[in-house]
């Protein structure tokens, strides 16, 4: 059987997990997909890094070329950023291949156009890894929920926020010491400022937006305050009124049925829900549906490992599609509600 080719662009925090685990899980992607999975290349911005165990002759800063091939059945878009990722994903359909990534930040803004280039050349789109890491969120929002009319979505999405509340209040540490901590970790954006400003959470609901309420929701229509306002002195206060701080994203359709508004804040948890039994970086998110009722989810929300996990699971699809000449669900079906200008939230 031909092996099915993949270009790994980004071998980082989670492109380096992902290498490994292709390597390791081999025999059963292999079974799952029903052909074995070959890691064709894989493209970085600098050369001589220990890769852990990335063979060095697949190493190229190519990442363009390594795209244009024309034999390359799946590209894994772990760069993260605007540019060159969204050039490469384009590239990647243009070349016949289909696409996994877990950038929420390019999602969140051109999402409608390249699930549009994806179904232009009749190729998939996956990216379960953008929205709170390890965690099945948008396949069950997406596939199992089909049905269903989802009301409200509503919980954690950032790992490296809620690290640093959970630090702050925890061990007493310092709002810079906790965040240095999340980035040692792995748990941060590139940049930072995406996670504590509360962009990386805004690009998260507007993604879950979307899929919940079969609406094009975009950053820009997600309110937005992030947590570099609050001090050791709030956690403090939040706990002893019986509270704890947690940035939150919640995506509700209006009572009128009729359009949906998404936000991102921080607020006072009481410590009886159970979002506030979320230690570190994990995630925790409620779906509220008509019919379902109230489902939570929880998990490990960012980190290379299990990330890692969701992106595979993407591959596995992606890869079963091309052997099987079918195709994910892709963007077009959606009913598109109208958003809410955000002034009316
Ligand atoms: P890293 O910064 O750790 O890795 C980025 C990788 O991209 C590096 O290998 C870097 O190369 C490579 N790169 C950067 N620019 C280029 C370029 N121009 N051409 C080719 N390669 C390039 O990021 P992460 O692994 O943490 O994140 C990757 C993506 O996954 C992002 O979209 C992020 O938002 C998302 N994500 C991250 C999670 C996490 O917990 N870290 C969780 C969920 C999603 P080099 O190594 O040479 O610098
Ligand atoms: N920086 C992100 C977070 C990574 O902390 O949640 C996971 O998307």
């Amino acid at each position: 059987t031909r092996p099915l080719k993949v270009a790994l662009l980004g071998c980082g925090v989670v492109g380096t997990q992902v290498a490994r685990l292709m390597t390791t899980h081999a025999d059963d992607l292999a079974a799952r997909i029903g052909a074995p999975v070959e890691l064709a290349g894989v493209a970085v911005r600098r050369l001589g890094k220990d890769r852990e165990g990335v063979p060095p002759e697949l190493v190229t800063t190519d990442a363009a070329g390594l795209v244009a091939r024309g034999d390359i059945d799946v590209v894994l878009e772990l760069i993260g950023g605007i540019e060159p990722a969204r050039t490469l994903i384009n590239s990647a359909f243009e070349h016949g291949a289909s696409v996994v990534t877990a950038n929420k930040a390019l999602l969140a803004q051109e999402g409608p156009a390249l699930h549009a280039a994806a179904e232009k050349h009749a190729a998939d789109l996956y990216f379960e890894a953008s929205v709170a890491g390890a965690i099945p969120l948008l396949r069950p929002l997406r596939e199992s929920l089909a049905g269903d009319k989802v009301n409200r979505v509503l919980g954690i999405v950032n790992g490296t926020t809620n690290f640093i509340l959970d630090r702050m209040e925890s061990t007493g540490a310092g709002y810079g010491e906790a965040l240095q901590e999340a980035s040692a970790l792995g748990y941060a954006e590139a940049d930072p400022t995406a996670d504590v400003e509360g962009f990386d959470a805004a690009a998260k609901a507007a993604i879950l937006a979307g899929i919940a309420f079969h609406s094009r929701v975009g950053l820009d229509d997600v309110h937005r305050e992030g947590i570099t306002e609050i001090t050791a002195a709030d956690v403090a206060g939040a706990r002893q009124m019986g509270c704890t701080v947690k940035l939150l994203a919640i995506c509700e359709r209006a009572e009128d049925g009729r359009s949906v508004t998404a936000r991102v804040h921080p607020a006072m948890i009481p410590l009886s829900h159970p979002l506030a039994g979320v230690r570190e970086a994990y995630n925790a998110v409620f779906v509220e549906a008509e019919a379902a009722g109230r489902l939570m989810f929880y998990g490990p929300g960012a980190g290379g490992v299990p990330t890692a996990s969701a992106v595979l699971g993407d591959l596995v699809a992606a890869c079963r599609n091309k052997r099987g000449g079918g195709l994910g669900p892709g963007e077009s079906a959606y009913a598109r509600l109208p958003v809410s200008p955000m002034g009316e939230v």
